[in-house]
């Protein structure tokens, strides 16, 4: 079977998704499977060719780009394949032939949160992972809060608007985050990855700056309470609705600093990724802590219906030793395979579980 991995877009997590997609190329059974790469620029172009496999050519991109295929997906009513595109015109020869599963690995808006999986619906290509609604509902922190609270799985306290409405009555809002919350509070834009346009507001006057801040990121935000005595516990999903298992827990050491592409992605000596950053492994929490928290990971993955991998990612209160669902990544970084390593389980088997669920 060919794979057609998907990577790269039109996101802020662009680049961290290139580090993903070919770790996880590297990870799949190539005496099983050919692999089709298909990175999207930033502009929202397709290209497809061997050099986009290696890490370094994406240090000299316009190169990389002169250099490789330029394409569009095309359904012929019996397949879909690549064609070339161009003046030449665009239903010329297909590249590949058809790809027979297509395997997402972007990162954020029009990757993660259902956009390109509506493209894979409509055109009838079976693809690995969460579905639109499960994407999408996970992409937005707010509806993901409201599906989740509805459910019965904890969350923090929260209030949410528009940024137009915030920027029309800036007074009555601060009202309502005061009333609900109090300070300190974190200001999220709803709907971005990688800790984008987030503050926290220990007063009103941080609260207003948080805010016009986030606003310039989305059209909707949250306002969350704050957790003082804080411990952040992540735990990665496997499976689907009906059948699902959770990995070992990490604590992420670094997350909540803002760290730069170079920082956090690429290390020296390779292509690190989300491998890369600083946690403990398995997390130091007791084993009736992590056992909840997998419980919780499962329920918050099966409660959103999700499918094939995902990393949730909670707050555990070490006042109260309350925990909290925060959000859920539905295309992890590095795919969480570190953490399936953990479990017993490397890369390589991860890719292959991902694989087989997306065919059942
Ligand atoms: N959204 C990034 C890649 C993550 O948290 O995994
Ligand atoms: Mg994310």
């Amino acid at each position: 079977a060919n794979i057609g991995v998907f990577f790269g877009g039109r996101s802020v997590e662009h680049e961290i998704s290139v580090i993903s997609a070919l770790q996880a190329i590297q990870a799949i059974d190539h005496s099983r499977y050919d692999v089709t790469p298909i990175y999207i620029s930033k502009a929202g172009q397709w290209y497809t060719g061997e050099q986009l496999l290696d890490v370094e050519n994406y240090r000299k991109l316009d190169e990389l780009l002169n250099n490789s295929t330029k394409i569009i997906m095309s359904p012929n009513f019996e397949d879909y394949s690549f064609v070339e595109s161009g003046a030449k015109g665009l239903f010329k020869k297909p590249l590949k032939g058809k790809i027979d599963i297509a395997f997402p690995v972007l990162h954020g808006s029009f990757g993660e949160d259902g956009a390109l999986q509506g493209l894979f619906e409509l055109m009838g290509i079976p693809y690995i992972g969460c579905d639109v609604l499960s994407s999408a509902v996970g992409m937005d922190k707010i509806m993901m809060k409201m599906v989740l609270k509805e459910s019965g799985l904890p969350v923090v306290k929260y209030v949410w608007f528009y940024s137009k409405n915030w920027q029309q009555d800036t007074t009555s809002h601060i009202g309502k985050v005061e009333q609900t919350l109090g300070y300190p509070v974190i200001v999220k834009p709803a709907n971005l990855g990688s800790s984008v346009g987030i503050k926290k507001a220990a007063n009103r006057e941080e609260l207003e700056e948080a805010i016009d801040y986030a606003a310039g990121f989305s059209h909707k935000l949250l306002v969350e309470q704050t957790i003082v005595d804080l411990k952040e516990i992540n735990c990665s999903v496997l499976g689907n609705y009906e059948n699902a298992q959770a990995s070992t827990c990490e604590e992420p050491l670094m997350s909540g600093e803002i760290l730069s592409y170079q920082d956090k992605y690429v290390t020296k000596g390779g292509n690190k990724g989300m491998s890369g950053t600083k946690r403990k492994l398995p997390a130091e929490i007791p084993t009736e802590m992590s056992d909840k928290i997998q419980q919780l990971a499962v329920d918050t993955f099966q409660v959103l219906g999700c499918a094939g991998v995902s990393r949730i990612d909670f707050l555990l209160d070490q006042a109260t030793n309350e925990v909290y669902v925060n959000e859920i990544n539905t295309i992890p970084g590095s795919l969480s395979f570190y953490l399936w390593e953990a479990t017993d389980k490397n890369f390589g088997q991860l890719v292959n579980d991902l694989i087989d669920t997306a065919f059942k």
